[in-house]
């Protein structure tokens, strides 16, 4: 029989909550050192949850990759109050199947039409940019992310104070999440707090925007060609069913917020590290000059802006949009040669290992043109992984590439932004890897 897991050495835990509080305090900095202080499984306790640190590729890719013995973690499900059953928080068979219906959605093809969005509404959203002038970039990437993924959604049928609810309860669901997080999980939500009530009240506000306009939708009967039209009409190939009401609130729900923050997080630490490597910046202006000319960029330019590409992927590496996976199992099982006992948290994390010496040279050094060479190929799988691996790998990842790389392209064209030298820049490890006080920038025109 395998060792236990337990049997291996680990940082040394509190008493009572193990290694709650460390994680809690500073997720990045604990994990790091576990991974430089310790073997390749590292067991810890998160409370009464017993939990391990995998940093082995392979162990990561067994994992991720088992999807019947390995579920999403406890602390993610808590999500589902907000998105039900959609793609990122259900399981099994309901899981598989929503999944079936929405893979054609997302083909290359298919998204390509949503180029042209990407590139209207960022024009639009910087025409009021002026010269000199102090903007958060972070809050500027979350609006305009999710004016974009809501016009992938809906196309035209969504008026401004439809807009404004949907963003709003996206924002209060998200601060509740991570001031629970702070706190262990132990705020529960039903309990009338200030908080819960207003987090309630914001999802109720959600939900009824979403089935009035699938209500209208149905009613209408009519074909906007965009993701919601799509979702619609996607049968099951097995037995012909289509969504209900329900699980298409819970996708619409789940796109919002999968499909917004983390491209804005990504966009938003690549114009800090774009602000503190002028030469990189310099190489990327010569990229859309010499390709773009002026114009505005097209999907049909992506082959050509490759340094764009390499950009938003040593962006990703240093600053994951999604830094930790965590995965329970649902049944003892063996990872590595070592016995994992029923319930156990497998914790995977992005920053660890996009920032492992073992894999990387110069792990903390922003240097683009690494992907230049096909180090993507040459690198273990379960390395690299800013969006997961396995079956449940981000549906969302061409939309997000391509949109990362089409904003990159048509907001550096025109404008050139500065870090402000005394404003503090935290990353917060939270659902997502944002920047805790935004990143506020000096806007400077380059006259194209
Ligand atoms: C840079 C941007 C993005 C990053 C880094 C990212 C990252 C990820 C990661 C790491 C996962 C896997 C989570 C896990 O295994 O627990 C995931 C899943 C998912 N993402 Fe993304 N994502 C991005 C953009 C998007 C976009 C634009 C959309 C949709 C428009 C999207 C929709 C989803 C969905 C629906 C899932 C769940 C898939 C499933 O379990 O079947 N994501 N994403």
């Amino acid at each position: 029989m395998a060792p236990d897991i337990f049997e291996l050495s680990a940082p040394e835990g509190n008493a009572l909550v193990g290694h709650l509080l460390d994680l809690g305090r500073d997720p990045l900095g604990f994990l790091t050192a576990c991974d430089r202080n310790y073997g390749e499984i590292i067991p810890l306790r998160l409370g009464l949850t017993s939990a391990c640190l995998l940093t082995n590729p392979d162990d990561i890719e067994r994992v991720l990759k088992d999807r019947e013995c390995f579920i999403k973690s406890r602390g993610f499900r808590a999500l589902k109050t907000l998105l039900g059953e959609g793609l990122l928080t259900s399981e099994g068979d309901s899981w598989l199947r929503q999944r079936r219906l929405s893979q054609p959605v997302f083909h290359q093809k298919r998204i390509a039409d949503y180029g042209t969005i990407m590139v209207d509404y960022t024009e639009r959203a910087i025409a009021s940019w002026q010269d000199g002038e102090v903007r958060d970039i972070h809050a500027e990437m979350m609006r305009l992310t999710l004016s974009i993924v809501m016009k992938a959604i809906f196309n035209q049928n969504v008026t401004e104070g439809e807009a404004q609810n949907v963003a709003h309860a996206l924002d209060v669901a998200m601060n509740w999440f991570e001031s629970k997080r702070q706190q262990g999980f132990l705020i529960w939500e039903w309990f009338p707090r200030p908080e819960n009530l207003r987090y309630r009240d914001a999802i109720q506000k959600m939900d009824e925007t979403i089935y009035s306009i699938i209500k209208q939708r149905r009613e209408s009967q009519e074909d906007s060609g965009d993701l919601l039209s799509m979702l619609m009409e996607a049968r099951d190939e097995n037995d012909g069913s289509q969504m209900s009401d329900k699980q298409l609130r819970d996708e619409i729900a789940t796109l919002m917020l999968a499909g917004h923050e983390t491209t804005a997080n990504a966009l938003s630490w690549t114009w800090m590290l774009l602000a503190q490597h002028p030469q990189v910046r310099q190489q990327l202006h010569q990229e859309l000059e010499d390709t773009l000319q002026g114009r505005s960029p097209t999907v049909a330019d992506l082959p050509n802006l490759r340094y764009a590409e390499q950009i938003i992927k040593e962006s990703m590496r240093l600053y994951p949009p999604v830094s930790l996976l965590g995965r329970e199992a649902v049944r003892d099982c063996e990872i590595g040669g070592y016995q994992v006992p029923a319930g156990c948290v497998t914790l995977i994390s992005q920053w660890v290992m996009h920032r492992n010496p073992k894999y990387f040279d110069n792990p903390e050094q922003f240097l683009p043109s690494r992907w230049a060479d096909s180090i993507e190929k040459q690198l273990p799988a379960g390395v690299y992984i800013p969006f997961g691996d396995g079956p449940r790998i981000c549906i969302g990842k061409g939309f997000a590439m391509m949109e990362a790389v089409l904003l990159l392209a048509a907001i550096a064209q025109r404008f050139e932004l500065n870090l402000l030298s005394d404003y503090p820049i935290i990353p917060q490890a939270s659902i997502t890897l944002r920047p805790e006080h935004g990143i506020k920038v000096e806007v400077r025109s380059l006259g194209v």
